[in-house]
């Protein structure tokens, strides 16, 4: 991944530019709190946006954008299907609802939320055909292991774009970054900051103070410099603007090997193979 600003962006495997760097929005709720945050996240120049139907959100985000002086196409929208949606049909109207909720006549990203077994592989037929109907610019997963996406792999099919996850310094999941990194399966950190623990590990403090730097700031880095997409979630004006202050410093490769040893597959959210929501 080649890092340049806040509005760099890494080519996914069917030639679609994301953004590297996005505001995510979960748990931020309708109405003022999303509206503000992503017309912050704008003027400080975030171009990507991660919501889901499940985050209750979609009106909002979509109303934030157009009521925006960024036109829609210049900005990266990802939303995904929920669990209880899964399936051919469901997924279908699912995503049209999606879609009626945001106002947009098309997706850049949509992902299946969880690999719901028994579910998932008709949801990802699902994908398929709304990418091939060009209603999306691009299909992918999140919480998919590796057995997961062998399986998708295996039908021959499209192999999903990205494959977003629980990715932060204590859930590195080094086999799994490779499998995706092998297989041209971008990766994609869902709650980079550990929802704000990250200030609190002396390690990346004293790494942060070397180079002038936050917890926060170094952790986000760090998920550039593995190759990794993040998107940091803030209601706040001034976090939103310094979590996206990256660009001017650099780790050394010393210091992201440091943060690598804290992984301990400390996991915030569910295991892909045990959820049951
Ligand atoms: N695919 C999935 O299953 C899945 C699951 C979870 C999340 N996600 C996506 O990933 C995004 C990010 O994950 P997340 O929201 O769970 O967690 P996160 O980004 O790791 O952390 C967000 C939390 O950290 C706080 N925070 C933000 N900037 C901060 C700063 N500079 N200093 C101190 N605290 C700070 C936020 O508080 P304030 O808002 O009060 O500033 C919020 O409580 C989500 O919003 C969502 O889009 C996806």
């Amino acid at each position: 991944m080649k890092i340049t600003d806040i509005k760099g962006t890494v080519r996914l495997s069917n030639g679609v530019q994301m953004p590297y760097f996005g505001l995510g929005v979960f748990r931020t709720a309708e109405g003022n709190d999303t509206i503000n945050s992503i017309h912050w996240a704008l003027e400080a120049g975030y171009r990507h946006i991660d919501t889901a139907s499940m985050y209750m959100n979609e009106k909002s985000v979509g109303e934030a954008i157009r009521s925006s002086n960024v036109p829609r196409e210049q900005i990266f929208i990802t939303t995904k299907v929920w669990n209880s949606d899964q399936g051919f049909q469901k997924t279908i109207d699912a995503f049209n609802a999606s879609l009626d909720k945001l106002k947009m006549d098309y997706i850049d990203l949509y992902l299946i939320h969880w690999p719901v077994k028994n579910k998932y592989i008709e949801t990802w037929e699902a994908l398929e055909e709304l990418y091939q109907k060009k209603r999306v610019r691009s299909i992918g997963v999140s919480n998919f292991l590796e057995h997961h996406l062998i399986s998708l792999v295996e039908r021959k099919g499209l192999v999903p774009m990205v494959n977003q996850v629980e990715f932060h310094p204590y859930l590195i999941q080094p086999n799994l970054l490779t499998y995706c990194q092998s297989r041209n399966i971008q990766f994609e950190a869902w709650s980079p900051l550990i929802k704000g623990q990250v200030n609190d590990i002396e390690l990346i403090k004293e790494i942060g103070q070397k180079y002038g730097k936050t917890p926060v700031q170094v952790v986000l880095r760090w998920d550039l410099q593995k190759g990794v997409i993040t998107i940091p979630k803030s209601i706040h004006k001034e976090r939103i603007i310094s979590n996206a202050t990256i660009f001017d410093f650099e780790l050394s490769s010393e210091d992201i090997q440091a943060i690598d040893t804290l992984d301990k597959n400390y996991r915030l959210g569910a295991h892909p193979d045990t959820f049951d929501f």
